[in-house]
């Protein structure tokens, strides 16, 4: 089989794991109501194990007790026996599919905001303050350092309870077991600072409790950085000894690590690398972990295509590949590799819209895929052939939002027609693609249009007929989408505002903004609109009756951003009954 290293199984404690990738843990801001597992946080995961995932470390930076607080990132709040059935929801889910689920617990120490729930003071091992997060924070005191260790072990004991196979330990971004690590920022005289062993004695101390709370088969890591990256940071040589430390004790069934440290603006950036990072850039880091331990390592940064991942387990440089950002891109990417589809997997571009929404409190989403974490809402990631009757559709403007609509279309068994004025598909992302170290961003071009293999053959393969350098005189272009509709088309304004630009549809734009021709028109032949326009125009006619996904659609792209609408409209129709559309 192709790419054969990632479909070896792997065992990791007591676990099998069905192949060698895993979506690593990563704050999705979807836990509701106090910190739950609800339906959207379930459906998100399910999508994963439904596309061949092997392990999904869920819930990052999960909180273990209320002085860590969860509001700000909608984190998972382990601190009650309310999230017991949630986790039995969320592992029946992936189990039922094949798949593992563990869960990353913390407390983040000073790594946090101080206006969190019920305002709690923050605390750290001496009171040093965080760059990236600025919260004020107090030193923790011994007997706090207690409560908080037991607090770990009753979050990992209900983890177990819920069903989940396992907890990671976060000790990766500055939370509180790194942060006792860090000479840095641990300048503590007592017990739990200076020597070696004292720094180490927090994270010891967890490790201890949570293992006792779960017993020896119950799935238990820990996730570290390679390297600080601080001139007086923990080197790698530093990580090497703290990761055989903790190996040694033979409490841990696996280490996952990352390439860097977090708690400053330029490290930050290197956990999550950017498209203006080359391929794995700290695969050396966690190799070099690899070389002292006996347990898995497992990696994530950067690893985005099977090549890369054969390549990285094929040579023995770590024992999982975390492919956590193309998950989000495409949850059935493993699926895709599987049977061959290689072009057709959503690639992840490494625009980073989904951290920055994290880093602003907001849900994590795609700006390549508009179903991800919608499927609760009905948004298929598969497109499934329409049942109905088979339309003509026409498609004006060749942006991704035109492409992504045709692609939807095409794939519902529609006949479509793309017209774009320009000769290439892409619109304003093949601008955005000609800057420095920002040639990534053409992936989105890419991810409709066939993919880095394909040009524009995946859309062509699905009989789409590209309609290039579409002449814009004035009046000419109404006709010819007139034409569409005596035909009894659909048509798709995927970017009127292209069009007012061109000057050539400034009668259309007055037709659908003012006069309300164009909408009388599709009532009488009984025509949709998706796309932007879609919004105005249900907005003033049929959103009351349109079906709940499209109405949600519409609303979450109305006040989501342009790039939502124009991708989410289109899906939602493919998610709507076969009579609607
Ligand atoms: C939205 C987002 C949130 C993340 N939050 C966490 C977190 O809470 N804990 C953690 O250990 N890593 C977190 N990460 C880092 C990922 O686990 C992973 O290391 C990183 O995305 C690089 O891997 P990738 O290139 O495969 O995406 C986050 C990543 C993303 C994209
Ligand atoms: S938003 Fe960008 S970086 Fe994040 S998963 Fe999607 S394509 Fe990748």
């Amino acid at each position: 089989m192709a790419f054969e290293a990632m479909f070896q199984p792997i065992q990791i404690g007591k676990l099998t794991i069905r192949n060698r990738v895993l979506s690593t843990a990563h704050a999705e801001v979807y836990a509701t109501d106090g910190g739950m597992t609800t339906d959207r946080y379930v459906k998100y995961y399910e999508e994963k194990a439904k596309g061949g995932i092997g392990l999904a470390i869920c819930g990052g930076s999960s909180v273990v007790a209320i002085d860590s607080p969860q509001e700000w990132w909608s984190s998972v709040n382990l601190s009650t026996d309310r999230i017991i059935p949630h986790f039995q929801n969320l592992a029946d889910a992936m189990h039922k599919h094949g798949a593992k689920i563990m869960i990353q617990i913390t407390h983040m120490g000073r790594r946090s905001r101080w206006d969190g729930f019920n305002w709690p003071t923050l605390m750290s091992p001496s009171g040093v303050r965080e760059p990236v997060h600025r919260a004020t924070c107090k030193t923790i005191e011994p007997e706090e350092i207690w409560r908080v260790i037991g607090n770990y072990a009753a979050a990992a004991g209900r983890a177990k309870a819920g069903g989940l196979d396992g907890v990671e330990l976060s000790a990766v971004h500055q939370h509180m077991i790194d942060q006792f690590w860090s000479p840095r920022v641990n300048k503590r005289t007592d017990e739990w600072g200076g020597s070696f062993e004292n720094r180490m004695r927090f994270g010891l101390e967890v490790l201890k409790a949570v293992r006792k709370e779960v017993g020896p088969d119950f799935c238990v890591g820990i996730r570290l950085c390679g390297d600080e990256f601080h001139p007086d940071g923990l080197s790698h040589e530093d990580m090497k000894q703290i990761a055989k430390y903790y190996d040694d004790t033979g409490m841990l069934d696996f280490i996952g690590v990352v390439g860097s440290g977090c708690d400053t603006h330029n490290t930050l950036a290197n956990v999550i690398p950017n498209m203006s990072y080359p391929p794995e850039p700290f695969l050396h880091l966690a190799a070099g972990i690899k070389e002292v331990v006996k347990v898995p390592v497992l990696h994530a940064q950067n690893i985005k295509d099977p090549n890369q991942a054969t390549r990285i387990l094929e040579g023995g440089y770590v024992d999982m590949v975390g492919m956590t950002r193309a998950h989000i891109a495409d949850p059935h990417l493993i699926a895709k590799i599987k049977m061959g589809q290689i072009d057709q997997i959503k690639q992840c571009v490494g625009a980073n819209y989904c951290i920055d929404r994290q880093y602003q409190g907001l849900d994590v989403l795609c700006i390549q895929n508009a179903a991800t974490s919608r499927e609760y809402m009905g948004l298929p990631h598969i497109i499934e052939k329409t049942s109905g009757p088979k339309r003509k559709v026409v498609i004006v403007g060749g942006g991704p939002a035109g492409m992504e609509a045709a692609r939807v279309a095409a794939e519902r068994g529609h006949d479509v027609t793309l017209f774009e004025k320009q000769d290439s598909l892409g619109g304003q992302i093949s601008l955005a693609a000609k800057a420095p170290q920002r040639d990534q961003m053409a992936g989105q071009v890419a991810a409709v249009d066939g993919g880095h293999i394909g040009g524009q053959q995946h859309c062509q393969g699905l009989g789409v007929v590209p309609v290039q350098k579409m002449p814009v005189v004035p009046g000419q272009l109404v006709q010819r989408i007139q034409r569409c509709f005596q035909a009894g088309s659909q048509i798709g304004h995927a970017d009127p505002a292209r069009l007012c630009r061109a000057g050539a549809a400034q009668e259309v734009q007055a037709d659908i903004g003012r006069r309300g021709a164009v909408r009388q028109h599709f009532k009488r032949q009984d025509l949709q609109v998706v796309g932007r326009q879609a919004m105005v125009l249900r907005r003033h006619t049929a959103l009351k009756k349109a079906p709940g996904v499209l109405r949600h659609a519409l609303q979450v792209g109305h006040s989501g951003g342009v790039r939502h609408v124009d991708a989410a409209a289109p899906l939602a129709l493919a998610g709507q009954p076969h009579g609607q559309r």
